[in-house]
């Protein structure tokens, strides 16, 4: 059966460039006729060779995610795919599509997703396309979607019914195949396959070992109680929040102490009886671990992982080299400098780290934000993480403070604390790092707020592996002890700017390891402070969220 493809008119939209992870808008933006449409004509235009091939489709169910699946699907075979597996629902988690088009050997994938950020009709929304290796698109591709949707002048469709996308099922749309898949059970084979599976089950079934996973009302809820609850028989109430919600329940779905600050205080509550929490974001690729009253910071927790490969089946034989993102601490380079690794130091985003998977030479990656991965998918992936962790805990039979406390122990403290100030006039924005960078040449050697500059520079990045290079990606501030100071403007926010301040500072000695961690970089706030002239240019004397 052939169904006639219609060429609809259209006009370019401005501002459709992909930020950090995908093309982010408010649902307002989104919801303008012929806005998703034009976006993703621009993704089809730029690709070649799609004909007959399998395309993933799936999203984190935020609002509007039912549409905009429709409006994908009818475009899809416009485009001449010749299968598109969408996940029951519409739904997929981010992790949970780059195993699916891994496994299946898709061509690639669309994820609708605006990850952490609020849903709901005045939240936002965001598409996203991934490569064959199940990766995000790297910044030549999504250059060049963002110039084809300046000069888009139609897109293209089919007329068809919605698809019922509430059961598994196989349906066509013309010569299109949709396989509606259970958007779970490939990425849970995944994830037993690298981990222990039976001592992980052995400690959640502990009396003495309580655990609750927070899915802040988002995709991780299905995967959580068939994971947690299911495979690995934790207690029924393990997961809580557990159902998706369009809106995440008016929540925030971002996985740090502010917006989950309810777990964060169970977990303090030593009446609660809780040892462990843990919460994932919006689409499940982002983590929070949690000890009872310690919340793991994330470039700790990368560390750890990474120090404690040796205990988990999938990473036992070694790690070919770990990466992190520019802003994450340092702890990483201390672990792997003690066991001989490489370590790499990407720009911010995921998609910087599929080059390093791809050809071998990193087998876990993270970013300060709360993310961390492997070589299993070409996305960061929370309940891997929260697995990973578990599986840590089970082996070693410790909870996960002291496991941190530990490894303070062995390879010294980054100090590490995030500072963002969001929703911050553009321009404002953009002066402050204007001028940050017009005072980048004399700043080595300088002193400020008391501490002397050693050296300074515009993060530059030239990828190993394709050679590609990415420039300003971050101001760096570094002192002679090892501290730092960065500052970067986000590329996932919808209104305004919001500039992110990333501070660490190294303490070797054991005894000094408890201090609280705003107090020990309290000097390099001052240092920021002055530098960057945040206050007197932002109108703003404090960061809305310290993470
Ligand atoms: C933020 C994080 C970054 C992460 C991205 C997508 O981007 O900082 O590490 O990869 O979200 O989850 P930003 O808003 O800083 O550009
Ligand atoms: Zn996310």
């Amino acid at each position: 059966m052939t169904t006639k493809v219609i060429t609809i008119p259209s006009t370019p939209f401005a501002g459709q460039k992909p930020g950090t992870s995908g093309l982010r808008k408010k649902v307002s933006v989104f919801s303008q006729p012929r806005y998703l449409e034009n976006f993703v004509q621009a993704i089809f235009d730029t690709l070649s060779g799609q004909e007959g091939q399998t395309l993933v489709l799936g999203g984190d169910g935020r609002y509007y995610n039912d549409v905009a699946i429709q409006t994908i699907l009818r475009m899809a075979a416009a485009a001449g795919f010749g299968r598109v597996l969408v996940g029951r629902g519409g739904i997929l988690s981010t992790p949970a599509a780059s195993a699916v088009i891994r496994k299946w050997r898709a061509f690639g994938g669309i994820i609708l997703s605006a990850s952490h950020n609020p849903g709901g009709p005045d939240g936002d929304f965001g598409i996203k396309y991934n490569l064959g290796n199940g990766g995000p698109a790297n910044e030549g591709f999504t250059d060049a979607v963002y110039l084809r949707t300046q000069s888009i002048d139609a897109y293209r469709t089919v007329e068809t019914p919605d698809v019922d996308l509430g059961r598994i099922d196989e349906v066509n749309i013309g010569d299109m195949c949709v396989s509606i898949i259970d958007p779970v059970a490939d990425y849970a084979e995944l994830l037993e396959s690298l981990f222990d599976f039976d001592r992980i089950a052995a400690l959640l079934a502990r009396p003495d070992f309580r655990m609750r996973f927070d899915a802040m009302h988002a995709v991780t809820g299905p995967y959580a109680h068939a994971i947690l609850e299911g495979r690995l028989g934790a207690p029924a109430g393990t997961v809580v929040n557990g159902t998706p919600l369009p809106d995440f329940g008016d929540g925030h779905p971002d996985p740090n102490p502010v917006y989950a600050a309810d777990l964060v205080a169970a977990l303090a509550d030593a009446g609660s009886g809780l040892s462990f929490g843990a919460a994932s974001d919006g689409d499940g690729d982002r983590n929070m671990i949690v000890g009872r009253d310690f919340v793991v910071s994330p470039s700790d927790s990368l560390a750890v992982l990474a120090a404690n490969h040796a205990l988990i089946p999938a990473y036992a034989a070694g790690l070919a080299g770990v990466a992190r993102s520019m802003p994450t601490s340092c702890a990483l380079d201390r672990v792997a400098e003690a066991l001989g690794m490489a370590c790499y130091e990407t720009p911010t985003g995921w998609k910087y780290f599929g080059t390093l998977l791809d050809a071998g030479k990193a087998t876990l990656c993270g970013e300060e934000s709360a993310g961390t991965g492997s070589n299993h998918v070409r996305e960061k992936d929370g309940l891997w993480a929260v697995l990973y962790w578990l599986n840590i805990l089970a082996v070693r039979g410790e909870l996960a403070e002291d496991v941190v406390r530990d490894h303070w122990r062995r390879f010294g403290r980054n100090v590490y604390s995030r500072h963002d100030y969001e929703g911050i006039a553009t321009a404002a924005g953009d002066r402050l790092m204007a001028e940050l960078r017009d005072r980048l040449p004399r700043l080595p050697g300088s002193e400020c707020a008391g501490l002397r500059i050693k050296a300074a520079d515009d993060f530059a990045y030239t990828d190993p592996v394709d050679g590609s290079r990415s420039e300003r990606q971050g101001v760096r501030i570094m002192l002679d002890d090892g501290s730092r100071v960065v500052f970067r403007l986000s590329g996932t926010g919808t209104e305004g700017a919001t500039l992110r301040v990333y501070l660490e500072r190294y303490v070797a000695d054991p005894d000094r390891h408890e201090v609280p961690t705003q107090e020990a970089l309290a000097p390099l706030v001052r240092l920021a402070e002055t530098v960057a002239q945040i206050a007197s240019i932002t109108g703003r004397q404090t960061p809305d969220v310290i993470s």
